[in-house]
């Protein structure tokens, strides 16, 4: 059975939806069989990533909550759009994007009406058992919504993400507290965009001591990451920069909880 891993933060543009897109790519290049939900359906994005312009809403995992369709055919195939970026791609590996609508109308009905968490989980299940994945990555809505909250309940691991800045410091306090209250697994912290001349270790010795989780990578502002703009997943063409070698760390730590032995079975290299 994989592993859901739920990507949060308590404010918006943290970097979540590039860290799903660079986690999952980087897993999925290494051999394991990957999907993404993207359930940040108040403000879709991460189908950017991987190249997509043009989310029908009839395969969406919109039309899937209103029963128009079954999760295998709301997720595309995005393992194309890693091959030929430059990194070596497993022919093992496989990755599934399950994209949110980007119409209008259909944002505003999720919005008004809600999403049944019973069946997020359920698609989560039904995809991972019909592609028989490794790793399935839910890219939130940022913010204490309650969808959001119970889809770090369905998670077995809850990374949470946050800048170094004082609003996020206090809104990730508050998202923990909550996470620890539904029960999170394993809940884990990033700190994303500190400045390049910030000691990472002091700052990840502060960010623990202040918040009681463990912080399992600090990520530096990179002006390559600004520039480059969400123009696709980075790590795939600049495997030696490093956004890319911090992602490949998170990474080594997510195979390394939990199931390591029974997925390094697959792992090609
Ligand atoms: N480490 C980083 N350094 C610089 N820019 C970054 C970094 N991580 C993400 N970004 C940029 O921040 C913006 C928001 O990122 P995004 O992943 O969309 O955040 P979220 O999904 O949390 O709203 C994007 O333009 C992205 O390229
Ligand atoms: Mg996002």
């Amino acid at each position: 059975m994989g592993k859901v891993i739920s990507i949060h933060s308590f404010r918006g543009g943290t970097g979540k939806s590039n860290l799903t897109a660079n986690l999952s790519a980087t897993l999925a290049a290494r051999g394991y069989r990957v999907g993404v939900f993207d359930t940040d359906v108040a403000s879709p994005g991460i189908h950017v990533l991987f190249g997509i312009n043009d989310v029908p809403a009839s395969a969406s995992l919109n039309a899937y909550f209103w029963g128009n369709c079954s999760i295998q055919d709301a997720a595309v195939d995005v393992m194309p759009a890693l091959e030929g970026a430059g990194v070596p791609v497993s022919a093992s590996g496989a990755l599934y994007l399950v994209p949110a609508s980007i119409e209008t109308g259909e944002i505003a009905r999720i919005l008004h009406d809600g999403y049944d968490v019973g069946l997020l989980n359920d698609g989560i299940l039904g995809l991972m058992d019909h592609y028989d994945l490794d790793f399935v990555f839910v890219d939130t809505h940022p913010g204490v919504n309650e969808e959001t909250l119970l889809s770090i309940a369905i998670s077995e691991v809850t990374i949470i993400i946050l800048r170094p800045d004082q609003q996020d410091l206090q809104g990730t306090a508050v998202t923990i507290e909550l996470a620890r209250q539904l029960e999170c697994k394993n809940l884990q912290l990033i700190v994303n965009k500190a400045h390049r001349n910030a000691d990472h270790a002091v700052m990840k010795a502060s960010v623990e001591q202040k918040l009681g989780a463990p912080v399992i990578e600090v990520i530096a502002l990179s002006d390559d990451m600004v520039q480059f703009g969400s123009g696709g997943v980075y790590c795939m063409r600049f495997p030696d920069h490093d956004y890319s070698q911090a992602v490949g760390r998170v990474a080594d730590c997510l195979v390394a909880a939990g199931t390591a032995s029974q997925l390094s079975d697959r792992r090609v290299s």
